[in-house]
This record gives C-alpha cells, sequence and structure tokens, in this order.
C-alpha cells in the first residue's frame, strides 16, 4: 500500500460513498470540500427557522446494494421514512396523489447521512480546489488561495462536472466527456409561517410553469421548530429562465405561484431564504458509473454519470471506488 493517501474532492454523497469504501479496503484518504460542511446538494440549512433541506428532497432506492445500505443507514439511525400527505397538481388544480413508493431522508437533517459517513476521516472544509496536477509519481492540489496539498497517491474528483471538468486537465478525455455534460439550475426558496397553514398537503408535485414541487418541511421527521417551514423548488425550465432573478424576487414569485396553488390562506412569511442551485441537476441521465483513469491514478464520480439523483450519486462514488481498488 502506498504511503501517500488518495485525495477526494468533494463531501457530497458521491465522495464520502467512494471515501467509506476506499477507507474500509484499508486506504487512507483525506476529503476537501469548499463548503463549509458536508453534504453537497444533499445539506440541510441551518435557520432561525430550524433545519432546512433546500437539496434533495428525500430520496428513494432501486438498486438493491443501495437498499440495503439505507436500511443499514436506518439502523444507525441516519435516516428515516418520510410519507407525506401527497398531492399532484394538475392545471393548478390539486389531487391527492397517495402511493407505496417508499421515500426516505435524513434524520434529524439531511445532512445526518454524509455526516454520519464523513465520520472522523480527515477532511479539509473552506478549501476550493482549483488545480489538480501530477508529478512524477505523486498527485497535487492547489487551492483557491493558491496553499499546495499533498502528496496524493490517486485522485477522485467528486463535484458536478462543470467543475469537475475543470480538474480534470490531467486527463483530456475525462475532461470532454465531464464538459459534455450539461447541468440544470434550480431556484430553492424556504418559507416560515408563525401560524401553521391551514392545509393538510404535506407535499406536491407541481410540475408547472414556475413551480416544480413543494413540501411542508416541518412534515419531515425531526424537523421540529416553532415555525411551520415550507420550500417550493422552480422548474428547470423556469429557474434557467431566471437564473440572475434577484433572490427576493425569486421569493416573491415562487411565494405568489405558491399561494395561488394552496388551498388555504397564504399571509406573509415571517420567514425566507432563496438559494440558487447552478448545478442542480443533469439534464439528462447517463450510464457512464464513473470515469477513470487507472494509469494515471484520476477518478471522477457524481450523480451525473448517472441517474441525478442521490442514489446515483451514491452509485457512481461506490463504483469509483471499485475501479481505484481494481488499479491498485
Ligand atoms: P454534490 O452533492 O453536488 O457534492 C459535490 C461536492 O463537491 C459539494 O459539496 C461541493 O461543495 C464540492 N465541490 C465542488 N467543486 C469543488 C472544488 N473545486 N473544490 C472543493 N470542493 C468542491 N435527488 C434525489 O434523489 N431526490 C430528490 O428529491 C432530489 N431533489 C433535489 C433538489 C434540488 C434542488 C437539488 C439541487 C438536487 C436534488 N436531488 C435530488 C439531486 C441530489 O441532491 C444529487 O443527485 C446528489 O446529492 C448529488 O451528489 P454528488 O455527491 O454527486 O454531488
Ligand atoms: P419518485 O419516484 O418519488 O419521483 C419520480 C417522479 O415521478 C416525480 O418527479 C414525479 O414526476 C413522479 N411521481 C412519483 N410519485 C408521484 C405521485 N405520487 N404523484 C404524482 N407524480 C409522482 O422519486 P425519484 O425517482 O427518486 O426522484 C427524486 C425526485 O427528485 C424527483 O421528484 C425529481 O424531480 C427530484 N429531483 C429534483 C432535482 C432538482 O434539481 N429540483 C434534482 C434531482 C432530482
Amino acid at each position: 500500500m502506498s504511503k501517500a493517501p488518495i485525495a477526494i474532492i468533494g463531501t457530497g454523497i458521491a465522495g464520502l460513498s467512494a471515501a467509506r469504501t476506499l477507507h474500509e479496503a484499508g486506504q487512507a484518504v483525506h476529503l476537501f470540500d469548499k463548503s463549509r460542511g458536508s453534504g453537497g446538494r444533499m445539506a440541510s440549512k441551518r435557520s432561525d427557522a430550524g433545519s432546512l433541506d433546500l437539496g434533495a428532497q428525500y430520496f428513494t432506492t432501486r438498486d438493491r446494494r443501495f437498499s440495503e445500505t439505507v436500511r443499514q443507514w436506518q439502523t444507525q439511525g441516519w435516516v428515516d421514512q418520510w410519507s407525506p400527505n401527497l398531492f399532484q397538481a394538475s392545471e393548478g388544480q390539486l389531487r391527492p396523489s397517495a402511493d407505496e413508493q417508499l421515500r426516505w431522508v435524513g434524520a434529524p437533517t439531511m445532512s445526518a447521512i454524509t455526516r454520519g459517513l464523513l465520520g472522523e476521516l480527515p477532511v479539509t472544509f473552506n478549501c476550493r480546489i482549483t488545480e489538480v496536477f501530477r508529478g512524477e509519481r505523486f498527485w497535487t492540489l492547489v487551492d483557491a488561495n493558491g496553499a499546495s496539498h499533498g502528496p496524493f497517491s490517486q485522485v477522485v474528483i467528486a463535484a458536478p462536472a462543470p467543475q469537475a471538468a475543470a480538474l480534470l486537465s490531467a486527463a483530456p478525455k475525462l475532461a470532454a466527456v465531464a464538459a459534455s455534460v450539461a447541468m440544470e439550475p434550480t431556484w430553492a426558496v424556504a418559507l416560515g409561517f408563525a401560524t401553521p397553514l391551514d392545509t393538510t398537503l404535506e407535499a406536491c408535485f407541481v410540475q408547472d410553469d414556475a413551480l416544480d414541487w413543494v413540501a411542508r418541511n416541518r412534515s419531515k421527521p425531526g424537523r421540529d421548530g416553532d415555525f411551520d417551514t415550507w420550500v417550493l423548488h422552480g422548474t428547470s425550465h423556469w429557474s434557467r429562465q431566471h437564473v440572475d432573478l434577484p433572490k427576493e424576487a425569486v421569493t416573491e414569485r415562487l411565494l405568489g405561484a405558491f399561494a395561488e396553488l394552496i388551498d388555504c390562506v397564504v399571509p406573509a412569511p415571517e420567514f425566507t431564504v432563496a438559494h440558487r442551485w447552478l448545478y442542480a441537476r443533469p439534464a439528462q441521465g447517463h450510464e457512464w458509473n464513473a470515469l477513470a483513469d487507472g494509469g494515471l491514478g484520476l477518478y471522477a464520480c457524481g450523480d451525473w454519470c448517472l441517474s441525478g439523483r442521490v442514489e446515483g450519486a451514491w452509485l457512481s462514488g461506490q463504483e469509483a471506488a471499485r475501479r481505484l481498488l481494481e488499479n491498485l
């Protein structure tokens, strides 16, 4: 085993899926993330209104390995089932839309999953990697402040495709694949009401002009707090069209669409927060699993290599780790 650790850029679910598997196989890893904490698009935001899921809302499992893993996470107390009173909107009309789908959320916050996976693994947060280059034997990473990190024996890049492409220049073929992936933005708005809204609705597939999805954040397990919190997502189309709209205007537009949709009076919220996800989801799914240049020791993974869902990101991380271990 090489003494130099493996660098993993990104502490979203893909990076941590790879990190855990490599660690369990006896490899030393070191993670980096430009954010203050782990989770990426699965992170929860702490706010005056409690914990908010501004990104991933829930996840489903179709793959057997992922299902088994999620059951283990349940045993560890990191996840719980969420069975909202579900609706669907059609031409502005709300219809109950109950189904049998098992939906999972991190508990008591979405971040509980990546925090649990991270455990005691070494990590450097607030560190945006801008360059990844290989010397004669080892890799060095350079961050946005010009500081160097290394040496590393291998590098796994677990960032959204456009950000990964910029870091893959040592392997131009992989960089070209990542650069070919278009990712769509999503505007997310959270609202907090001092008095609970007078509705039984807890989630709704809207998929209309502006609104894609609406969820009563507080209906998820463990999301207590003084406010009745809601999360609204804009559709990809609307979010792309309004990508540079100021946050106040986005909040006003999505709140207006929500008030029109929902079957109760919506007072002015006491609390609002808007967040723009520039790289929310790949415009289409792929079947790459992960990208690898085993000779160089450079790998890339993330939801964009598969389905653009939490499950796809986790599976992609598994595949990157598998390919890396195979090449040792
Ligand atoms: P990310 O979570 O994006 O992780 C990448 C990490 O890399 C980030 O933490 C980032 O900070 C870091 N990073 C990037 N560049 C650098 C750099 N240069 N240096 C250091 N660090 C860097 N999926 C579902 O299954 N169900 C849903 O309901 C759902 N809803 C969603 C709603 C929204 C609004 C969004 C945005 C996504 C949603 N998704 C959903 C998709 C799901 O969140 C993603 O598929 C999954 O979380 C992606 O994980 P990842 O690890 O591939 O990437
Ligand atoms: P899922 O199986 O619950 O939903 C998949 C899709 O099926 C939904 O988007 C919806 O169109 C439809 N659907 C499912 N149940 C329905 C019901 N009871 N009534 C009406 N329509 C229903 O979950 P899956 O496949 O795990 O997808 C995850 C969710 O994450 C999807 O809703 C997807 O749109 C969303 N997502 C959002 C992103 C964003 O950027 N806003 C990024 C990635 C995923």
